[in-house]
């Protein structure tokens, strides 16, 4: 049995512990691992290479990830798809485990439907992908994004200012809640529920109102104000291979309406990449180790179309398919409870 490991779409921490996992227990049952290189583009090139368990063994506590990644889509190539099988063929793969978000395990799960062999394990800082509670490097970024708004905070309190943060969060507002509820926002914008900007203006002024000359907000990048139409702000209008623009500036567009409206002083900040970078939290690292570990589990059973998935503390495997019939967003309730700290 040879075993390939590609990782796709954007890089998130805890990536390098999985693939530690999946070559470990690769290792145990006597499998191969090879490592492909920069997402799909690896497999449309043919550029991989042979992973021994001596190459991963200091690899866990590292950010970013060995086997680089891209945002490569092979349906959006002539012959992509095919490619991609032909060099599986060529590299003598007879199992693929495919770490990503909802876009790489999109096409893993359209190649499966093909009859190409491939186990899942979810990925994205977003943790919008469904059927999984949690999936690798959510809980690192939420911690980077905590630590961010309580440094914001105290710098806010000193110059009687309101800090805008802005997280990522593409489609949903998991890490904008979570870190705006660990750390203490004021109020959380996030893209499930588009909010009207009076309420925002209301809250602060009832703030300064009450002596609380300053107040931290929480946002995540695709958020949308309520104008005419919902509005999604982006950085740049360039789409991706799978059809995604750049996000960002939501927090400056805020900073300049809030200024207007409120006569208030504010500043906004960007966490952008920051949020991907550095060494997981202990959380990610374990998430990852037992995910993979799975996931060559399910390898060695042929459970192939396969997601690794964490469901209620418990490590379980759901189909790709039902992964793929929507994405995981923020429950209403979950949010209503949070407004429940926006004072
Ligand atoms: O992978 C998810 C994500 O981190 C989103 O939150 C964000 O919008 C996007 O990736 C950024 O992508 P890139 O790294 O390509 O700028």
């Amino acid at each position: 049995m040879r075993i390939g490991i590609l990782v796709g779409g954007g890089d998130a921490p805890g990536l390098n512990a999985a693939i530690k996992a999946a070559v470990t227990k690769a290792n145990e049952l006597g499998y191969d691992t090879i490592g492909i290189k920069n997402g799909w583009a690896g497999l449309l090139e043919t550029d991989a290479r042979s992973i021994s368990i001596d190459d991963v063994e200091e690899i866990h506590s590292r950010g970013g990830v060995i086997l680089y990644t891209s945002r490569t889509n092979p349906f959006k190539i002539p012959n992509g798809p095919q490619k991609v099988i032909q060099n599986m063929k060529k590299l003598k793969i007879n199992a693929l485990i495919v770490m990503g978000g909802e876009d790489t395990l999109g096409v893993a799960q359209k190649l499966h439907e093909t009859g190409v062999p491939v186990v899942g394990v979810p990925k994205t800082i977003d943790n919008d992908l469904s059927g999984t509670d949690y999936s690798i490097g959510f809980d690192t970024a939420v911690a980077i994004a905590t630590d961010a708004i309580d440094r914001l905070r105290t710098t806010a309190e000193a110059h009687h200012r309101i800090i805008i943060v802005e997280v990522m969060g593409r489609n949903t507002g998991w890490i904008a809640l979570y870190a705006g509820l660990a750390g203490g926002a004021n109020m959380t914008l996030i893209p499930e529920v588009p909010l009207g900007l009076n309420q925002v203006y209301r809250l602060l002024k009832q703030r300064q109102a009450n002596g609380k000359a300053y107040s931290i907000i929480a946002v995540a990048e695709g958020a949308k104000l309520l104008k005419e139409k919902e509005q999604l702000i982006v950085a740049s209008e360039e789409k991706d291979e799978f059809g995604h623009p750049r996000l960002g500036g939501i927090s400056r567009v805020l900073e300049d309406l809030i200024e207007k409206n409120t006569g208030l002083e504010v500043r906004s900040m960007i966490l952008g990449h920051l949020q991907r970078g550095g060494s997981p939290t202990a959380f990610d690292r374990i998430l990852a180790i037992r995910l993979a570990t799975k996931a060559v589990e399910l390898v060695k059973e042929k459970k192939f179309g396969q997601m690794a998935s964490f469901q209620a503390c418990d490590i379980v495997s759901v189909p790709l398919k039902k992964v793929m019939t929507g994405r995981k967003s923020v429950p209403t309730e979950l949010y209503e409870m949070a407004k429940t700290f926006f004072k």
